[in-house]
């Protein structure tokens, strides 16, 4: 029933504190997850046709065609794509052996199309992996971190701070732990570079 309201819009019809804006990444991705395989398709078609109801992920989708088409026709710096690569996004990934490891070594890209690197830097919360959801922490004495949670004991977790420094914290420091819906990788990268910077860039990921 839930999938079903969703799909058709009768759900933000009927719930008020459920209106359009209310569908995080994190809820459409445990949805998308479902264990039912039946339960998941459903749940994949409903996400679909609400996001194209509401006009959601199509008017990100052709803008960033449209950007595409615009530095598409510009040449591809490698170099000068290198030196960006090292100023925004080395203390995040790793690509040909050198950087950190807070988000996806770059080296094993699959697809590696001009299109979908410019998806990926533009928009990254479309694609936003399990693994990479951003947690807050807020510790006893106040102090709140930002982190990844790469793995988790009885008593401590271990986690990756935004700096790439990993650290072990005691549990019993923590006070609330909270998911948040946002990519680590943050998304105002690509509308604070130009066509070119991004071309160049492109092409650098592009070397193999
Ligand atoms: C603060 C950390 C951070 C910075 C800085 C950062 N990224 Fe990311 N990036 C991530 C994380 C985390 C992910 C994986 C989650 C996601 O897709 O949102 C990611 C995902 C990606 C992906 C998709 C990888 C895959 O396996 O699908 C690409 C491509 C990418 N980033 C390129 C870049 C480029 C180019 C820059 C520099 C302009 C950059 N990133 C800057 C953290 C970062």
């Amino acid at each position: 029933m839930f999938l079903t309201s969703l799909k058709t819009g009768v759900f933000e019809k009927t719930q008020q504190t459920f209106d359009d804006t209310s569908m995080t990444q994190q809820m459409e991705l445990s949805l998308k997850r479902l264990p039912d395989p039946e339960l998941r398709s459903l749940a994949i078609e409903a996400i679909e046709d609400r996001r194209t109801r509401l006009g959601l992920s199509r008017t990100k989708t052709e803008s960033i065609s449209k950007r595409f088409g615009n530095l598409a026709r510009l040449t591809r710096d490698a170099s000068r794509g290198r030196q960006l690569f090292e100023q925004n996004c080395q203390l995040c990934h790793r690509f040909k052996a050198v950087g950190a490891d807070v988000g996806p070594d770059l080296d094993s890209l699959n697809d590696r199309s001009g299109l979908a690197l410019l998806t990926a830097i533009l928009n990254p919360n479309e694609a936003i992996e399990q693994t990479y959801i951003a947690h807050e922490l807020l510790l006893n004495d106040g102090v709140e971190w930002t982190v990844l949670i790469t793995h988790e004991t009885p008593s401590d977790l271990h986690v990756t701070m935004t700096s790439g420094e990993k650290r072990f914290i005691d549990k019993a420091q923590v006070r609330s732990i909270k998911a948040s819906s946002q990519s680590l990788m943050p998304e105002g990268w690509g509308e604070a570079m130009s066509d070119q910077d991004l071309a160049d860039l492109i092409g650098y990921l592009q070397t193999r």
